[in-house]
């Protein structure tokens, strides 16, 4: 059977190779690039490549090179057929009808898709015309209202559909567009009662929607009275369009991330709900932001976005729609969820949208909601803990069975088992917290988040594993007195952490997202990270001699005598996991606290330097007097003589 090559193309272009090969192989990230170990040869050191980008692997041990349709077929054994299906069914692809037909066919339906996009072009430059000329006072007067910028309607084409019932038709007919042609491509509408085609739009703010090539392939029209039977009208499925496959401004996003800016939620896709959102948006300087079409998000769309990017951000009302369209997408992006790859959310307050939040409050405030997305697996935590009261044993293996179930979807084993150790650790925190005061409930000083606009607070994100009596006499909770500096802080976390690598499995984010800043730890600890990711069972011998091959024996055995020379069993490695965990993830929160309060003090001096007043002067004294006196506090009250680390077995 011969597909149709544009589907093929099509295809390719759509599938990540990296999420293709990442189902077979642990893959790490290189630069631009992924390599892991070689499924074609048994080799130590990973050589094999994958630019996904290109949409190529090459193996340097082999030599073999090839697509994520090659590496299907030589990986499982398939044909090219069952390759192209395979992938087609993953991202939710449909297979043409057309490849099943003979060339001919294929051939007019070709032709005929060409056609339609001039008639659309054409469509595009009569809609934008029309809001220039004298009958687009009205119209422009709306996006003035609106705070829609000229620089800014002319670059995602608007324009205006007037209030006539031909207009659009008579217009195109008279440059030999066809009725029939008119109606295949959802611009006019033929009478149940026969008769002449008339126009969709009518009276309508139109915005144009491009495909991948910025193609125009549909319209989205927004009335401009409040009283319109629809307040949007999109176009209907035509042979160019079908909605769940498509999301509005895709092209120029793609282009914006190509030029990314750190931080802000500038360097990753954003999806709102609306097209005034996205255009919002680009105004407030997020070009990168992209809506479904008046649906929850596709799978095929989140196949589109994951394309481009890990984990998208997805903004929400904080009203109820909102809230119900992101539980919709957390459930069907669920059995989707691949490592690495995920959603993330953020809530807006009091029932706004962007557009709102950019009107009213201005860019800076949606940029700083933009700061903080929630992972998936707090909004299904919030979620499930929300829907009633937890104050009963059924309600609360209610809410055990419910998690279960729900990440009972989620395909990829890895992802899974994190997700259920993760659950279990919340559920295990929240009823221990319920049950009366113990070790603190809230690791790494998170801040309490909120559900906007509702007052609800989030629980508490992860659960420390249970402390034993034992553990709670120690200085680590009753206070003790020691002496404990940033650089002995840093030994201790990446001791903990050699000893005790199974705590990488719920921790390596933190991990890897810690300011540390004596440089070999720094190292070691990136050492650590990528090993984490080649080899499956991280256990804590055969990390050590990896480390030691990678040239680190000598910083082993310092971070081993220091650890001797403090001797404690809690950390240790014959300490039991969870003691150690305890004692990890407080000494994060102390090095968080210290490394944000050094960064406030950089900021403030930076603030001074640039405007000194006597404000600025007197935050900056503030802030170094609370760091002297938290520095204090530690020594008096900290994690004291804690480190005893030693790294024999
Ligand atoms: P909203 O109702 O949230 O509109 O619909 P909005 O984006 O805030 O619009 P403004 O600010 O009032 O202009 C969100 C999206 O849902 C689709 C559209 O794609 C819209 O952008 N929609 C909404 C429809 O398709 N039809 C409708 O009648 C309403
Ligand atoms: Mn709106």
């Amino acid at each position: 059977m011969q597909f149709d090559r544009n589907f093929v193309d099509e295809l390719k272009a759509r599938v990540k190779l990296s999420d293709v090969v990442g189902r077979k192989l642990r893959l790490i990230r290189r630069g631009r690039e992924f390599v892991g170990l070689s499924p074609f040869s048994n080799e130590k050191s990973p050589s094999f490549t994958i630019n996904d980008d290109k949409g190529f692997y090459h193996c340097f041990s082999s030599g073999k090179h090839g697509d994520a349709i090659t590496f299907l077929m030589e990986t499982e054994s398939l044909s090219f057929q069952e390759a192209v299906e395979k992938l087609a069914g993953d991202l939710g692809m449909e297979i043409p009808r057309a490849s099943f037909q003979n060339s001919e066919e294929q051939r007019q339906r070709q032709a005929r898709r060409v056609t339609l996009y001039t008639v659309m072009q054409q469509a595009a430059a009569f809609f934008a015309a029309q809001l220039d000329g004298p009958s687009g006072a009205g119209a422009r007067a709306y996006l003035d209202r609106r705070q829609t910028p000229q620089d800014i309607r002319k670059a995602m084409g608007l324009g205006y559909a007037l209030p006539l019932r031909t207009a659009l038709c008579d217009a195109l007919i008279k440059s030999g567009v066809t009725p029939d042609q008119l109606v295949e491509s959802g611009l006019a509408i033929k009478p149940d009662t026969g008769g002449l085609v008339y126009d969709r739009f009518r009276d309508r703010i139109i915005f144009p929607i491009t495909d991948n090539s910025d193609r125009v392939i549909a319209f989205g029209g927004r009335a401009m009275s409040a009283d319109a039977q629809a307040k949007y009208l999109n176009s209907p499925e035509t042979p160019l369009f079908h909605k769940g496959d498509v999301l509005y401004n895709l092209a120029s996003a793609r282009r914006a991330l190509q030029v990314p800016v750190k931080g802000n939620g500038r360097d990753s896709l954003i999806v709102a709900e609306g097209y005034m959102d996205v255009i919002a948006l680009t105004r407030a300087g997020i070009p990168n932001a992209v809506a479904p079409l008046g649906t929850a998000l596709t799978e095929a769309q989140m196949a589109l976005l994951w394309r481009l990017t890990p984990e998208p951000i997805l903004c929400f009302d904080g009203d109820g729609a909102g809230t119900r369209a992101m539980l919709r997408a957390v459930e069907r992006a669920l059995p989707l969820l691949a490592p690495g790859r995920s959603l993330r959310f953020v809530l807006l307050p009091d029932g706004l949208d962007p557009d709102d939040i950019i009107s009213r409050q201005g860019a800076a405030a949606m940029e700083a909601l933009l700061k903080t997305p929630l992972p998936l697996a707090d909004i299904l935590w919030s979620a499930e803990t929300s829907r009633m009261p937890l104050d009963t044993p059924e309600r609360r293996a209610g809410l055990e069975q419910r998690l279960n179930a729900l990440v009972a979807t989620i395909a990829d084993p890895a992802v899974r088992k994190y997700y259920q150790n993760d659950m279990r650790q919340r559920i295990g925190a929240l009823f221990r917290a319920a049950s009366g005061p113990s070790i603190p409930q809230q690791p790494y000083n998170t801040p309490q988040r909120r559900y906007p606009g509702r007052g609800r607070q989030f629980p508490p994100p992860v659960g420390v594993g249970p402390a034993s009596t034992e553990l709670k006499r120690t200085h680590l909770v009753s206070g003790g007195a020691n002496v404990y500096a940033g650089a002995r802080r840093e030994r201790l976390l990446l001791s903990i952490v050699l000893n005790h690598p199974v705590l990488l499995d719920g921790h390596i984010e933190v991990f890897s997202g810690l300011t540390l800043r004596v440089p070999k730890l720094d190292k070691l600890r990136s050492e650590i990270i990528e090993l984490t990711a080649l080899l499956c069972d991280l256990e804590k011998e055969s990390l050590r001699s990896h480390l030691i091959d990678r040239g680190h024996g000598e910083l082993l055995d310092e971070l081993a005598r220091a650890g001797e020379q403090s001797g404690d069993r809690f950390s240790g490695g014959g300490a039991d996991h969870s003691n150690a965990e305890a004692i990890w993830i407080d000494t994060v929160r102390r090095h968080r606290a210290e490394t944000d309060e050094a960064q406030e003090i950089e900021e403030a001096k930076q603030t001074l330097a640039e405007s000194f007043s006597d404000e600025n002067a007197r935050k900056l004294i503030i802030l170094k007097q609370q760091s002297a006196k938290d520095a204090e506090d530690e020594q008096i009250g900290g994690l004291g003589g804690v480190p005893g680390w030693s790294l024999k077995p």
